[in-house]
């Protein structure tokens, strides 16, 4: 395998954990660059699920290096639990993880802002993880985060008190919330330096000398292009950049140690929060068209952080050919294909129409693009299950038809197709 960069390409929960699990053993090394838990990553293999939230989806195989990298956020209870329940199960998680000192720490006071701000939003909330991300990237940008390497440093302290001054203002004043105790805070810096300080590492060193070793790379990304905030459903999005070349900054390594870009969807399109989404068919409560219930349904679509029912609908290949774009994919991973199995008949969307005009390109303006409404192709659909399918050629000859031409209005080849949740229901193509 090339060192490669698995992401994304709608709006999260495309598939990554499983596609990355199946593709480490082809790497040394899996790395995650962005987001933090607000990530739910699933790998089933046989009966087992693991759902993973920071830890890269490299971590079920022995010798796979898994590296956190700077441009994460970290919780420090959630990462600690999180390895408790993997090492509870037998993964040597300690061995195989190692993480930038430079994270930022996701605080309690983060946590509480997302909630107030939110709660404030009211109809109009973006419809966060509640995992505090948001006012952590935020601080990071003005400087006044708290990173895993400060956690023993003198000048905490009064980084905490500082930091606790402005946040409790806010909360209190601003929000009419209740403010956050200190004890709480340095709880979770307590966690960080007792549980994650020896586990830090100069991840940008590491993955130079493996560079120049000339080992391989998978880098994991979170989130999916259209939460990118910049490129993404703004304001409507996560407060990171999701595109591949959030790869680069994230760890700290240079374009020349990239080959290639794998994009992940699905054959229908999901998303979680609010926003714009032009081809959805079902909101988790009302129905738009029975199709999308049935994708919910069978697709399982509920987050796998929150629980919240994903909202659901068509493929959009606008959305891909942005995405697509943006990040240089060069091949695409297609997952969930047997979830289209017995719809007697499939659409995807080519383009949208807004005020009598066909657009190829989604618009900038998070109004403009509420308006767009999809110009769909419709084609038959399929009986035949194709769960599990390990062969592309033994697909349905309606379904065949279906990935051509999804892959045709995508401009980018598929060079994967996922037929199942489990590690072993794939196609490589
Ligand atoms: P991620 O955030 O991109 O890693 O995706 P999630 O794990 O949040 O959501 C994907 C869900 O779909 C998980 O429950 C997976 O087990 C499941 N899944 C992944 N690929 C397939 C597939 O090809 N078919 C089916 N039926 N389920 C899949
Ligand atoms: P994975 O990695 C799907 C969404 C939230 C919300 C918006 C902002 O599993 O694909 P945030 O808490 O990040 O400030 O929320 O982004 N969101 C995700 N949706 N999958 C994810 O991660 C997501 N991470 C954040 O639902 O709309
Ligand atoms: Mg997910």
């Amino acid at each position: 395998m090339a060192n490669t960069i698995a992401i994304g390409i709608q709006w999260g929960d495309e598939g990554k954990g499983k596609i990355v699990d199946l593709l480490a053993p082809g790497a040394d090394v899996v790395a995650r660059f962005q987001g933090g838990p607000n990530a739910g990553h699933t790998l089933i293999i046989g009966e087992t699920k693991t759902v993973l939230n920071h830890i890269p989806s490299g971590i079920l195989h022995e010798n796979t290096l898994c590296l956190i990298g700077n441009g994460t956020v970290v919780d420090a209870h959630r990462l600690v639990e999180e390895m408790a329940t993997l090492e509870s199960a037998g993964i040597p998680v300690k061995e195989r993880l190692q993480i930038s000192d430079r994270c930022q720490l996701i605080l309690p006071y983060h946590r509480a802002l997302d909630a107030a701000r939110e709660a404030a939003k009211g109809e109009a909330k973006i419809g966060t993880t509640g995992r505090g991300i948001g006012p952590t990237y935020e601080d990071k940008a003005a400087r006044r985060g708290i990173r895993l390497i400060d956690v023993d440093k003198a000048g905490l302290d009064k980084k905490i008190d500082e930091n606790l001054h402005y946040y409790n203002f806010l909360l209190t004043q601003y929000y009419h919330a209740a403010p956050v105790e200190k004890s709480t805070v340095m709880a979770a810096l307590e966690l960080a330096r007792t549980h994650l300080l020896s586990m830090t590492a100069d991840v940008t060193g590491i993955l130079s000398e493996q560079c120049q070793a000339g080992k391989t790379i998978l880098f994991e990304g979170a989130q999916g292009a259209m939460l990118d905030v910049d490129h993404g459903t703004y304001p409507y999005v996560t407060s990171s950049n999701t595109v591949a070349g959030a790869a680069l900054c994230g760890l700290g390594v240079g374009p020349g140690q990239v080959d290639e870009v794998l994009g992940i969807a699905k054959a229908y399109t999901t998303r979680v929060g609010s926003g714009p989404f032009p081809t959805e068919l079902y909101n988790g409560k009302e129905l738009m068209d029975a199709a999308g219930k049935y994708m919910a349904e069978k697709g399982h679509e509920f987050g796998s952080t929150t629980g919240r029912p994903r909202r659901t609908g068509w493929y959009d290949a606008v959305v891909v050919r942005h995405a697509v774009r943006i990040s240089g994919v060069t091949g695409l991973a297609i997952t969930k294909l047997d979830v289209l199995d017995g719809l007697k008949e499939v659409k995807l969307c080519v383009a949208y129409e807004r005020n009598g005009a066909r657009l190829e390109t989604i618009p900038s303006c998070e109004d403009e693009f509420a308006e767009c409404v999809p110009i769909y192709e419709t084609m038959a659909g399929w009986s035949e299950s194709t769960y599990g399918l390990t062969d592309v050629n033994a697909l349905p000859a309606a379904a065949k038809a279906f990935l051509d031409r999804l892959e045709a209005i995508s401009n980018c080849p598929v060079v994967m197709l996922s037929t199942g949740p489990d590690r072993a229901h794939i196609c490589h193509i």
